[in-house]
Parts: structure tokens; sequence; C-alpha cells
């Protein structure tokens, strides 16, 4: 038995699988798939190994890849090659995104808007301040903060989530609800660093993904469906490799979205922004890996 649970005849049946995949299996059917991007055994594996290791897999596995890389990342590797075979995965989404991994390739602009089933993901305009500031005033909204924000506090928070995607590229999108603006949704870049080390390792270059509705657009999925909308475009355009998500352990509903999207607990911790016995001090922490992502449930 190896530390990870598999039995060497284990792994060699993975290895047979993964050089029947990239050797056989998936140049033989590139040749009825004109619109792949790639047809050659080096690239599909280059793309499988980049996907499964969330950044070129030299950087962390030394070659030949199918000798040394862990069992568990060579499963997600065969997974999304799978996955490509049946039309579940977009081969072309998957090789820019290793591109832009090894920097062959440019992060395009946000697209204007994401379009979603009875709603779309917009950039902020203006005239968002007032139903953001009521949004922001609302104590029922805001039961999970340490307090209902005043209409100028809510006017700068709009201000600045709105320049994150001048900075970052991405950001926490407007949700547009056929009554209009719903509140927002989406990725940004920690501001500041959290005390996340001892649960993963690293505390700064994090991003993460969060979400504040109006209370008319509860209940209605536009948290956890935008979410997957915000997530898809991180991941593929920007090819982010992870995103975390942070919230108050007595944040039911907060943590209802983030099981939803298939996030991973990492542990708990205490906010340092709020005092020593306050309620809302103890945090959870989320993970979701770019891979974990594309082999879940894209639908
Ligand atoms: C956190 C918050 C965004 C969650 O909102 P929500 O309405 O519960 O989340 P969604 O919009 O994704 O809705 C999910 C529910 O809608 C339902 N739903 C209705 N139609 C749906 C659809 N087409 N697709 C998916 N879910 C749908 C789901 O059944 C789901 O309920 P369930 O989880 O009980 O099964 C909201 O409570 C909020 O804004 N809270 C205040 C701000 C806040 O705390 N932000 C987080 C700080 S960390």
């Amino acid at each position: 038995m190896t530390p990870d649970g598999t039995t060497p005849g284990d792994s060699e049946a993975q290895q047979r699988r993964w050089r029947a995949l990239v050797d056989e299996r998936l140049p033989a059917a590139a040749a009825a798939r004109p619109d792949w991007p790639v047809s050659r055994n080096h690239c599909f594996a280059r793309i499988l190994l980049d996907n499964a290791c969330g950044g070129p897999w030299r950087e962390s596995v030394a070659p030949p890849a199918w000798a040394n890389m862990p069992p568990e990342r060579l499963a997600v590797a065969l997974a999304l090659g799978e996955a490509v075979l049946e039309g579940r995965q977009d081969l072309a989404v998957l090789n820019h995104r290793s591109l832009l991994w090894r920097r062959k390739r440019p992060v395009p602009p946000p697209p204007p808007r994401l379009v979603g089933d009875g709603f779309s993901l917009r950039r902020w305009r203006l005239t968002d301040d007032a139903p953001f500031a009521a949004l922001c005033a609302d104590p029922e909204v805001m039961r999970f903060f340490p307090a209902p924000k005043t209409p100028r506090e809510s006017q700068a928070e709009a201000r600045a989530l709105a320049r994150r995607f001048e900075e970052d590229g991405f950001g926490p999108w407007v949700v547009e609800a056929p009554e209009g603006f719903a509140g927002f949704v989406g990725c940004w870049r920690l501001a500041r660093p959290l005390p996340f080390g001892p649960l993963i390792g690293r505390e700064t270059g994090l991003v993460e993904i969060g979400w504040r509705l109006a209370r008319f657009a509860w209940g209605r999925g536009f948290a956890v469906r935008g979410a997957r909308l915000a997530l898809a475009d991180v991941f593929s355009r920007c090819a982010l490799p992870e995103v975390v998500a942070h919230t108050a352990g007595l944040n039911a509903p907060s943590r209802r979205v983030i099981e939803r999207l298939g996030m991973t607990e990492a542990g708990a911790f205490d906010h340092p922004a709020l005092p020593e016995g306050h309620p809302l001090r103890p945090h959870r922490l989320y993970r979701l890996a770019a891979a974990e992502f594309a082999t879940g449930d894209v639908s």
C-alpha cells in the first residue's frame, strides 16, 4: 500500500489508462473534432495535466508526469479527459486556461455581462447607488455584519466594488433581476490578509467569492447560479487556480450557498476585525480549486 492508500497495482493501472487516453483515445477522437484546438498527444497531456495541477504542471511535478504525478491528481486529469471525450468539458476552455498559466496568452477583458436564466450579471452604474444604499441599510440583510451601512458608506463601497474590475480584471457583478438592481455576486482579491495561514498555508494573493442580495431577491437561486457564472468566468477567462469564501459561522444562508457551490471547508478562524466574544467573530473558511469546479456539475 502507498501512503495515499492506493496499491502499486492501482497506480500502474491508472498510468496505463492515462497513456491510452492521451496517446490513443483523444488523438483518435480529434479526427472527428475539427473544432478542437489541438490533436497531438503531448498537447492533450499538457492541457489535462495543467488543469489538474492548477498551473503549469512542471512547476509541481518532475517529468515524466505520467510516472511522477500524485495518483489523486492524475485521477483528476483522467476525469477531465473523459469529460472532454463525452462532451461534458470544453477542450478550448481548458486549453485557454493552460496557455494563460504559461503566459502564452493575455487575460481578455471582462465581458459587459454574464447571462443567466431569468437574471444577468452586469457591471456597476452610478444609478445603482440608491438601491445599493437601501439594501445595505436593511437590518435583515445586514444581520450577519457588524452594523447596517449609512448611504455614504454604501456609496464608497459601491465605488470600491466597481473599481475591482479595472484593478483585477474581474470583480463583484451587479445582479440584474427583472425588477432591476438586486445586489451583487462575484470574486475579488482579498484586500487585506486574514489569518488563513494555519488553515491553507497562505494569506496573500487569494481571491474570494461573496454575495449580498436585496430581500426581494432571496430564495430565487440568484446567489448560487450567479456565483456559478462568476466562477466559470474567473476559472476560464482569468485562469484563477483557486477561490476561497469565508463567512460567519452563524450565517446559515451564506454557508448554504457555499455548500451548494461544492466548496470544501478548510477550517475555522476568528475574524480579527471583531472583538473577542462578538457572536459574529467565529468564521469558517472554504476553498474551491478550478479543477474541482471543472470536474463538478457545471449545468
Ligand atoms: C446569502 C444570501 C445571498 C443567500 O441568498 P439565497 O436567496 O438564500 O440564495 P440563492 O439566491 O442562491 O437561493 C438559494 C435558494 O433558492 C432556491 N431556488 C429557487 N430557484 C432556484 C433556481 N432556479 N436555482 C437554484 N436555486 C433556486 C433554492 O432552492 C435555494 O434554496 P435551498 O438552498 O433551501 O434549496 C442572502 O441570504 C443574503 O443576501 N444575505 C445577506 C447578505 C450576506 O449575509 N452575505 C454574505 C456575507 S458572507
